[in-house]
Formats: C-alpha cells, structure tokens, sequence
C-alpha cells in the first residue's frame, strides 16, 4: 500500500533497476556540473556502482573553490576540474571552457546537479538536447533561485523535483521525471528541501536513463 503509494508520487515511473535502459551496452559517458554540496552527483555514482544505471561519471565541474563536491569525488576516485566563474569576464567565455572540458573528457551527457549558474547558448549548442538539470520544485511552478522558499510562501500542500532537458530560459526546458513531495503543517524550508532531496536522488539516475533511451538521443561517433 505504501509503496503503491509512492510510486504513485513519481512519474513516469520505471520499475526495477534502470541499468539496462540506457538502449546500449557501451555505458553513458556524463560529466557533472555542480556548485555546492553535490549530494546528487554522489546519488548518481552510487546508482552506478549499484548496477542501476549503465553509466560512468567522467569529469564533475565545479565553480566555487571549497565545495563539497570535491570531497565526495575524491573519494569516489573521480575527476575534478574547476572552472571558477570569477575567473571569466563573460559567461560565454566559462561556458567555453566548460564545453571544452567535457569535450577533452568525451562526455556524452552533461548532468547539472546543482549548478547554481545560468548558462549561454555556448554551452547548449555544444551538447543540443544532452544537458539535463534538476530543480527542487514542480516546473513549471516555482522556477528560478530560492524555490522551495517560493513555495511555502505561496501556500502549496504538494512541492517535488523535477528532472529536465536545459534551455536557454533558467529552468524551462522539457520535463523527463518527476516526483511530488507532500507540505506537512510543521515544515521548514530546511526539513522540506531534505524530503525533495530524497527524491532528487532518486529520480535523477531514473530520469537519465528515460533520456537516453530515446532513439535520437544517443550521439553517434
Ligand atoms: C538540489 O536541491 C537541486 O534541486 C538544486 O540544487 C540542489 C543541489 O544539491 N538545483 P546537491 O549539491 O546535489 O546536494
């Protein structure tokens, strides 16, 4: 009943492991972009190492100096690479960089898991319809910085995440999964970013695999 119950909560649902969905037996090569704490890129890793999604992760790149994500890679025995934003009079210029980086590391599909930066048409052309992010609220309610905050302030019982192909416009590119989260009378910003959380990490390794699965999708070399 319960499980029934949660499942009910996240769509499209995928049943089992997702490992075998990505359409190809070569594992998707991704490369992560993320700004802080980076608790969906170890989600990512751990869904791999658990044979739940035929993936590697190549590179994760990073803009703030000191983020967390960088302990949670180093551990993982992946790659780094900053690319501080301070460091680039222009955003195209960054995103140059960063499209270079992931190219240099034959990245496949660019994963934002937390990037808290806008990004230009640089980047997007670089990778067309292989850029995927996650925001922790339903889309198209509540884009933009601050959204859970969005949404206790205006009132909604029913928040979630959602995973989703990267546009030019902050967070409104087509939507691949999502997962809705229930407002409890005595929630904070803090304990009901945590519960989305939850659910972010478990489905963006899903949401991953769904995008990859489509025929059209997998570059060719
Ligand atoms: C997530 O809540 C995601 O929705 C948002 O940034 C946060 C990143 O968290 N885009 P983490 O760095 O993955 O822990």
């Amino acid at each position: 009943m319960v499980s029934a119950l949660v499942s009910a909560l996240v769509s499209p649902t995928v049943n089992g492991s997702t490992g075998s969905m990505t359409g190809s037996p070569s594992p998707l090569r991704l490369g992560v972009m993320a700004s802080g704490s980076g608790s969906n890129f170890e989600a990512i890793a751990q869904a791999i190492a658990a044979g739940d999604l035929n993936a590697s992760i190549e590179v994760v790149i990073y803009n703030n100096p000191g983020a967390k994500v960088v302990d949670r890679a180093a551990r993982l025995g992946i790659p780094v690479q900053l690319l501080d934003h301070r460091c680039f009079e222009q955003r195209e210029a960054l995103d140059e960089a960063i499209a270079q980086s992931l190219q240099a590391y034959q990245v496949e599909w660019v994963i934002m898991a937390g990037w808290m930066r806008r990004v230009s048409q640089r980047l997007i052309s670089a990778f067309p319809n292989r850029i995927l992010n996650i925001h922790p609220s339903l889309l198209p309610s509540f884009p933009g910085v601050r959204a859970v905050e969005q949404a206790l302030a205006a009132g909604v019982k029913i928040v979630g995440c959602t995973v989703h192909y990267v546009e030019l416009v902050v967070d409104s590119g087509p939507i691949i999964m999502q997962a809705a989260v229930p407002v409890l009378p005595d929630d904070t910003a803090a304990t009901l970013q945590a519960r989305i959380q939850q659910q972010e990490h478990l489905i963006f390794p899903q949401a991953i695999a769904l995008a990859a699965q489509q025929p059209t999708q997998r570059p060719t070399h």
